[in-house]
């Protein structure tokens, strides 16, 4: 089916921490007049809640019970940002911080807490054309997405690109440390074992090292522009 001829359209762009996804994925979706879901923002959020209900990231059956509980809700803004709204709060500045960062992919291997997520994002995606970014979006949540995307880049510019984005919230942590935290969960999101980060056989790898946010916009707008 040509491009002109699609009625819906989804896109998937999946890859390790820092590679640009989110800002790439909002970006597309802007171009495109899609909507956007930023589907590690809902794992944060659930962090989040793990955080402040003072439960231990290791501790299952309590897990279970939180995200029973959990009232988790994602609007777009008119920019096309995802804000995040947990039990009725703005979460959004706060899922960001490095604490939520350090037991993420812990929070993010319960299967319980995958259905009630997944499940969600399909539902949210069922709603028309939309791009998601995460790490298994191709593979699992999207599995027949028309166009799929692992974006890639090397360490050191994902570090770069994450200090960046902490500095601007205020938060310090040296570049080595960064590094190490970021490898660390990337390690961990790779072994995750109901939705492991990891590029779907037809996705299209970008490696973003070299590339300006917009040169991978337009590649991507280009790419689900073809027949
Ligand atoms: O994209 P991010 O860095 O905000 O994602 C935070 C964490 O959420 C990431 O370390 C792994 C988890 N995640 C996931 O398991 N599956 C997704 N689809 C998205 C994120």
């Amino acid at each position: 089916m040509k491009s002109a001829e699609r009625l819906c359209m989804h896109i998937s762009i999946d890859g390790p921490a820092g590679a640009g996804k989110s800002t790439v994925a909002r970006l597309v979706a802007q171009r495109l007049g899609y909507t956007y879901l930023d589907t590690g923002a809902m794992y944060r959020a659930i962090a989040l809640a793990v955080l402040q209900a003072h439960i231990s990231s290791h501790d299952a059956p309590a897990i279970a019970e939180l995200i029973k509980k959990c009232d988790l809700q994602i609007k777009t803004e008119i920019d096309g940002t995802n804000k995040i709204y947990l039990d009725g709060k703005d979460v959004s500045a706060d899922i960001r911080q490095q604490a939520i960062s350090a037991i993420v992919s812990d929070v993010a291997n319960y299967k319980t807490v995958r259905d009630v997520l997944v499940d969600k994002q399909r539902q949210m995606a069922s709603h028309g054309s939309a791009v998601l970014d995460g790490r298994d979006i191709g593979t699992v949540v999207l599995p027949d997405a028309e166009l799929k995307i692992f974006l890639i880049a090397s360490l050191a510019v994902r570090a770069k690109r994450r200090n960046a984005d902490l500095q601007q919230s205020g938060e310090k942590v040296s570049p080595e440390q960064l590094a190490k935290a970021i490898e660390e969960r990337d390690s961990k999101d790779a072994k995750n074992t109901y939705g492991p980060m990891r590029a779907a056989d037809d996705a299209i790898i970008i490696n973003t090292d070299n590339m300006t946010i917009n040169q991978v916009v337009q590649k991507i707008v280009d790419l689900s522009k073809r027949p």
